[in-house]
């Protein structure tokens, strides 16, 4: 635990707000620097915060240091793409090896090959692989695909899931899940996606007509299980989906490889026709894939002029880097012991942290599956709460000074959730308990809680 967050006179009263910024002078003057250059100061909304985002300096498994010199534990791990942790020497090494002999040969090369084998061998229903560069191009290129195969133009997604921000996904993720949650989409793009809540009747009536291409959905629930999907909802989809002739799209970005080797797909035992992957695929490094049936798959593979082909170019497809980096993930997860290990440890964190907001005296508890945690603050469970409230965060008011008084007793939460890796260990779990008694302490203080 950080001493002096511990030894601060001053805590409870000043706002933990501004006692973070005093004590992050770097972090708030790179910022400074970069809103100057960068719009907003960042290169990822999420990095947005206030008073200003976190700068870090270095990382090593479950640890990072900040600019001004904080020892953190991460439970960022990379956007959920660091199961093995920060800097795993085995992928660190692969990467290094790779760089010597080339970082991109503009040619066919052997990892991507084998790469695509470890995905066949991992994901139940690969049967071809195509690599992109980033989870985005993996939906954005499955979509294509479907309206390819079907000869059809609509798409279905679920209120709340997050497909990344190419257009046709960047409606319906956000609350109140109503229309685009960004401007500048193209004319006509709004009218090609329903957005449905996660309610197999409402899939029926929206699949009715018989012209949708593709149903797209995380099938960890919405933003990796923050929205748990019904009992049984999959299976629906998979037997709807294939009723009315459209193609069931799993976007198993953050689930695949981390709910189980092979996915959400491998434990539902439901199998979609399309799979978008990334994060873990490409051991920390940049990529993303699609895969799935071949009969759908080999559009990419049609000759020129044949109506049915699918174009994908991408210079940095199969980054040798990447595909080095994630042949070597991918072999170290294979078994299952990974996953196994590090979800058994976010059980231990949820647990712990649900018994600190007991011991506080505060309404609120952690929830989430596989190597994940979820904060909720408040009476009501994931359950009980409607999607729109449960994506907002713990809760909207207090979500800068949580986030403040947790780095300040070292820890760094993704927007009040967590990832954790093989590299995390039950004395992160202490240290993390004792940092959220802490916070809640400093929030009764506040009147925030
Ligand atoms: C479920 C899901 N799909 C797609 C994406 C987009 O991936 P990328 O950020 O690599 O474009 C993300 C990113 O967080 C994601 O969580």
């Amino acid at each position: 635990m950080r001493a002096e967050a511990r030894q601060d006179p001053a805590a409870g009263t000043e706002s933990v707000v501004a006692a973070w910024a005093r004590d992050n002078p770097r972090s708030g003057a790179l910022h400074a620097r970069a809103r100057r250059l960068l719009p907003a100061g960042v290169t990822h909304d999420a990095r947005l915060a206030k008073p200003f985002p976190l700068a870090v300096e270095r990382a090593d498994g479950a640890r990072k240091w900040d600019l001004d010199g904080h020892e953190l534990i991460c439970y960022v791990m990379g956007h959920g793409s660091l199961l093995l942790g920060h800097g795993h020497p085995a992928v660190v090494a692969a990467v290094r090896e790779q760089a010597t002999r080339s970082f991109h040969p503009g040619a066919c090369h052997e990892l991507e090959s084998e790469w695509a084998e470890a995905v066949i061998r991992l994901v139940p229903s690969a049967e071809r692989v195509r690599f992109t560069s980033s989870g985005t191009e993996a939906t954005l290129l499955a979509l294509r695909l479907a309206r390819a195969a079907t000869g059809r133009g609509k798409v279905i997604r679920l209120a709340g899931h997050f497909h990344g921000w190419h257009d046709q996904v960047a409606i319906g993720a956000d609350p109140p899940f109503d229309g685009p949650d960004t401007a500048g989409l193209p004319p006509g793009i709004v009218s090609s996606v329903v957005t449905i809540p996660a309610d197999a009747a409402a899939l029926a009536e929206a699949l009715a007509a018989g012209d949708v291409a593709a149903v797209i959905l995380e099938p960890s629930g919405a933003a990796w299980g923050t929205v748990p999907l019904p009992a049984g909802f999959l299976q629906a989809a998979g037997r709807l989906a294939d009723e009315s002739g459209a193609l069931l799209v799993f976007d198993e970005v953050i689930s695949g490889f981390r709910w189980a080797p092979g996915g959400v797909q491998q434990l539902s035992g439901v199998r979609p026709d399309l799979t978008a992957l990334g994060k873990i695929l490409s051991g920390g490094m940049p990529g993303g894939a699609v895969c799935g049936r071949a009969d759908v798959m080999d559009h990419l593979g049609a000759v020129r002029h044949d109506p049915r082909r699918v174009a994908h170019p991408g210079t940095h497809n199969a980054h040798p880097l990447s595909a080095a980096a994630g042949v070597t993930a991918l072999g170290l997860v294979a078994s299952g012991e990974a996953q196994d290990g590090a979800a058994r440890l976010a059980a231990s964190l949820r647990g712990e942290l649900t018994s600190v907001f007991e011991r506080c005296g505060v309404a609120g508890r952690a929830y989430g599956e596989s190597s994940t945690f979820h904060l909720l603050l408040g009476p009501d469970g994931p359950e009980e709460l409607d999607p729109a409230t449960l994506k907002s965060g713990p809760a909207r008011q207090v979500s800068a000074a949580l986030h403040c008084s947790m780095l300040r007793w070292g820890v760094h939460l993704f927007r009040g959730s967590g990832f954790l890796s093989t590299a995390h260990s039950e004395r992160d779990v202490e240290q993390t308990a004792a940092a959220l008694a802490a916070t809640l302490r400093q929030l009764q203080a506040e009147g925030l809680v």
